[in-house]
């Protein structure tokens, strides 16, 4: 099935200079680059992308790590694309990674660990429309 995921390359990878190296491990896989961008998240965006971790413990050191300097968006497409990028990013901590993964190979710890992406179609929707919600043609880029 052709579908949309969204991958943020975190404050980690930008300030590390990773941009090329992990959008490689994307394209060298055949998925396609369709948007990219460099913004620095807002508290209020930060909040909102990660809602469903309010109240953890890490929750505060990861809403200040996700906003203190520029993450890349993109938006990835490709068949299966959501559940391809998500092995090739490799487990949340990069202990768990596997080698070859991306967290595997860049990451330092569970919370800076280079690379976010969506899980499920229905948040690969729910992404794009709050990281993009300036594309005019966004209704094209869902997931439907
Ligand atoms: N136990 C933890 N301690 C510190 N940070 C954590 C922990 N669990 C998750 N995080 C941070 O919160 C992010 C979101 O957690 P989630 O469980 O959704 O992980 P994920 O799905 O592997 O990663 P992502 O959603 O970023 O692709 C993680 O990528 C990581 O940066
Ligand atoms: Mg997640």
């Amino acid at each position: 099935m052709m579908q949309r995921s969204v991958v943020l390359i975190k404050p980690d990878g930008v300030e590390r200079n990773l941009i090329g190296n992990i959008i490689s491990c994307y394209e060298d896989n055949g998925l396609k680059v369709i948007h990219l961008k460099l913004m620095q998240a807002t508290r209020e965006i930060a909040e909102k992308h990660y809602s469903q971790h309010k109240g953890k413990d890490f929750y505060e050191e990861l809403i200040t790590f996700i906003t203190r300097s520029p993450l890349c968006a993109i938006i990835l497409q490709g068949e299966d694309v959501i559940a391809r990028v998500r092995k090739i990013n490799g487990a949340t901590s990069p202990t768990d990674a596997e080698e070859g993964t991306i967290r595997h190979r860049y990451a330092r710890s569970k919370t800076e660990n280079c690379v976010h992406a969506s899980d499920t179609l229905e948040s690969a929707n729910d992404e794009i429309k709050l990281w993009f919600s300036e594309l005019k043609n966004i209704d094209e880029l869902l997931n439907k």
